[in-house]
């Protein structure tokens, strides 16, 4: 479960960055790059061996960025990503196995679901987060609107993920069950590769403009 004070850092960036690092010596500097564009939150994805590390050095280093791990696809990563004190575990799907995981080492964890099946498996893990994905090709705002309706008592709050960019994040953010909206396309990898930390920072700035420009509804 996400505390209410996790949430409330989701929005207040209300930007994730998804990133992956293949060297953790890039990982400071990218967190302070997207941090200077005003960008606070980041799933690292446990996509390569150095996942880990990286998130270790930016909690170490970066401590005003919530860093969470993402890609998380088993029981094992989801003890690694507590070990090195991620805040919060994401995963592209609902694996149960994973779930119990993260709610026996106490990681808040946001399962992805793009079903009304996979919200119910997640609600059986007492997730209060849920990552949408892939939000786009799954049908976008409209098909979360639809799923979301029979469980809008229950206050889960959304973090669509997949396919959003600055042209589409505001429509996302609009609405009062996104809590977060992430993408990689603020630091990708081939652009972290080449050490072009004002490219990430520019990009976090330009999304967080559009972010402060969204009146609430
Ligand atoms: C992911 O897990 O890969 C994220 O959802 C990012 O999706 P994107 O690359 O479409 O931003």
């Amino acid at each position: 479960m996400f505390t209410p004070e996790l949430i409330a850092k989701l929005e207040k960036s209300r930007l994730a960055a998804v990133l992956t690092i293949e060297n953790p010596d890039n990982a400071i500097p990218v967190a302070r790059a997207l941090l200077d564009g005003g960008v606070s939150v980041i799933e690292l994805a446990f996509r390569t061996p150095q996942a880990a590390e990286a998130i270790q050095r930016i909690r170490e280093n970066v401590p005003e960025i919530t860093i969470g791990a993402g890609t998380v696809l088993n029981p094992q990563q989801v003890k690694d990503a507590a070990a090195v004190g991620a805040a919060f575990g994401v995963a592209p799907g609902c694996n149960p196995r994973t779930l119990r995981a993260a709610q026996d080492c106490r990681l808040p964890f946001a399962p992805g679901v793009a079903t009304p099946t996979d919200i119910e498996i997640a609600l059986e893990h007492r997730c209060n987060v849920l990552k949408f994905f892939p939000a786009e090709t799954s049908g976008g705002l409209a098909h979360l609107n639809n799923i979301a309706t029979p469980f809008a008592h229950l206050g889960l709050r959304y973090f669509p993920l997949g396919g959003i960019n600055a042209g589409n994040l505001a429509m996302y953010l609009q609405s009062p069950l996104v809590a977060c909206v992430g993408g990689s396309w603020l630091a990708k990898p081939d652009v972290v590769q080449k050490h072009d930390w004002e490219t990430i920072r520019r990009n976090a700035a330009e999304a967080m403009t559009i972010v402060r420009s969204i009146q609430p509804t």
